[in-house]
């Protein structure tokens, strides 16, 4: 399997364990990490609305736990291909070394895949240097 092919299929996987029930509308994310490693999120939703986590920003949390602090690729599914918000973009934006080289792949769920460089997805993202201790 070609890292599209298991990023989308690992997004998939993550998606049917989202935690949705006050919307109804599940997400799942993959990140490929700069080690290799896949990590996986879906959407966890909160009776209080406002502390629901999306599934973007579960994984990445899931990769800097883990150890790695770069991104090399992201895959999020939803019922519509729907893109990352703008938290996550943000989110993703910490991570990320080289925006023009970093593909996010937006899915649904009858194979259409909608792919954006990050640099399209996020122009002019606020930084503070790469010095992050
Ligand atoms: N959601 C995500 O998981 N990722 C996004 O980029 C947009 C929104 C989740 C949050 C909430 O659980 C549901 O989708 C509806 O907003």
């Amino acid at each position: 399997m070609g890292n599209l092919d298991a990023l989308v299929a690992t997004a998939r996987e993550a998606r049917e364990r989202a935690y949705c029930p006050y919307s109804g509308y599940a997400v799942g994310a993959a990140v490929l990490g700069a080690d290799g490693v896949i990590y996986s999120g879906c959407n966890v939703e909160n009776a209080s609305y406002g502390l629901t986590v999306c599934a973007e920003r579960t994984a990445i949390f899931a990769m800097v736990a883990a150890g790695c602090r770069s991104i090399r690729e992201v895959v999020v599914a939803t019922q519509d291909s729907g893109t990352p918000c703008g938290a996550c973009r943000q989110v993703m934006s910490e991570f990320i070394e080289s925006p023009e080289d970093v593909l996010v792949h937006c899915v649904d769920d009858s194979g259409g895949i909608r792919s954006l460089r990050f640099s399209e997805l996020l122009p002019h993202a606020f930084r503070l240097g790469r010095d992050r201790g």
